[in-house]
């Protein structure tokens, strides 16, 4: 056994059997960051502070809320908003924060996309973030049942019919999904359990695994330079601060992150006092009814994109019935981010606006997106549905060019180099 000492304080005390100063070093005073990194670097921060403001609403609104199809809807549209002391306040930062963390998710991921930081070495920490995107996704929508209205209702009856597409298994997929042959109480018990227990624990892991999988290869920088980080540490802890091209994250970093989290909080706490109904679709007041389908069943803003991919291809193609295209495009969009460290044959790692071919593909996509967004909410009729239709296809073609594209670009940058 090791050799424990009359320890002096508290700190010496762990110190002797945690190896606390060591783990302090590792994870804050030791733990190197770029300099040349802007506020876009600290949206990995917000997300984790969101996540836990979900997870504090979460547990109080789990307090009254009842996963029953008789109960859900009072329990929370009167328990939790009218006679639970500030229940209206844990709902509001529970359903503002479910949709604002989305917004984050977005530009924290498209950050990663403009400035290259899913490439060689980072391939894990876009990977594990794509994980987290996936259980986010799931959060939500088992979330958006709860509440047991009129959109908690038929949404859940039109995501969990997707399956239904898939070849052989479909019919009975769905059925062993819901618990049922329609949504039913064991539908709403089960998305219950999903959304308060299992998918909470497998994204906390799942966050351990980014913030882990960040450690070897660093996080990247604005211009996508190789740190050499042993060298600038060195630099740093030598008192040579101003030369190091490197910070602490704790406590220098961790500044920058806590202003930029301070401006975050009061738009966010703004939201929850002034404008949570952004969150909340007006449908969802109406008690859930599967007798009454709703004139317009659409998803949260979130995941309107990839809704008008799965609905866009609207008429057959050939034998092709238009369901199925529409459901193998909608798997497309659900995977084809992950693929990115490998769609993109450049080595280069810098922002967008350096690699000229790259920046046309990142923004026609970001056009893409949103025009696919704006459809996603719309009727799919007439204009629309063509909209809906050639926005699908770009997306696709998009994905499908990005290799040719990037490739074209590496083999610029070296005929330039050779001819320097
Ligand atoms: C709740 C979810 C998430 C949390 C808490 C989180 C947290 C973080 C943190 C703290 C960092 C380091 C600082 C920073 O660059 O902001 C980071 C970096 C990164 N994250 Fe996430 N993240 C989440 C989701 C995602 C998603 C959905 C993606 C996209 C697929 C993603 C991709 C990345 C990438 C590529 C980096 C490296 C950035 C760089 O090297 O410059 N993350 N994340």
């Amino acid at each position: 056994m090791a050799k424990f000492e009359k320890a002096n304080s508290v700190g010496e005390w762990l110190d002797q059997r945690l190896n606390i100063k060591m783990l302090n070093r590792v994870l804050m005073t030791e733990y190197w960051i770029p300099k040349d990194i802007n506020f876009l670097w600290a949206m990995g921060m917000v997300l984790a502070f969101t996540f836990s403001m979900l997870l504090i609403s979460g547990i109080f609104l789990l307090m009254y809320y009842k996963p029953d199809v008789n109960m859900a809807f009072d329990s929370v549209n009167y328990t939790i908003m009218q006679e639970v002391a500030y229940g209206w306040l844990f709902r509001h930062i529970h359903g503002v924060g479910a949709s604002v963390v989305f917004l984050i998710i977005y530009i924290h991921m498209f950050t990663g996309i403009y400035y290259g930081s899913y490439k060689r070495g980072r391939e894990m920490i876009w990977l594990s973030g794509m994980l987290l995107f996936v259980l986010f996704s799931a959060e939500a929508f088992s979330g958006y049942m709860l509440p047991w209205g009129q959109m908690s209702y038929w949404a859940a009856y039109v995501i969990t019919n997707i399956f239904g597409g898939i070849p052989f298994i479909g019919d009975e997929l769905v059925v062993w999904i819901r618990g049922n042959f329609y949504v039913a109480d064991s539908t709403l018990t089960r998305f219950f359990m999903l959304h308060v227990l299992l998918i909470p624990l497998a994204i906390l892991g799942a966050i351990g695994l980014h913030f882990y999988s960040l450690r070897i290869p660093h996080v990247n920088n604005q211009k996508g330079e190789e740190i050499d980080f042993e060298e600038e540490s060195g630099k740093y802890l030598a008192g040579r601060k101003k030369q190091s091209k490197v910070i602490p994250f704790w406590p220098v970093f961790i500044a920058k992150d806590v202003f930029v989290l301070s401006i975050f909080l009061v738009f966010f706490f703004y939201l929850v006092f002034y404008h949570y109904d952004f969150a909340m679709d007006p449908v969802n007041f109406d008690p859930a009814n599967g007798l009454k389908t709703p004139p317009h069943i659409y998803p949260e803003w979130y995941f309107l994109w990839s809704y008008e991919v799965l609905r866009g291809f609207f008429f057959d193609i050939g034998p092709m019935k238009a369901s199925d295209i529409g459901l193998a495009a909608f798997g497309f969009a659900q995977i084809i981010f992950a693929l990115l460290p490998w769609l993109d044959r450049s080595p280069t790692v810098a922002p967008a606006n350096q690699r000229p071919y790259f920046r046309c593909w990142f923004w026609t996509m970001m056009v893409v997106l949103v025009i696919l967004t704006i459809f996603g909410k719309l009727p799919p009729t007439g204009t629309n549905a063509w909209v809906g239709f050639f926005s699908s296809i770009t997306f696709i073609l998009l994905f499908l060019i990005l290799p040719v594209v990037t490739k074209a670009e590496a083999k610029k940058v070296a005929s330039n180099k050779e001819g320097e």
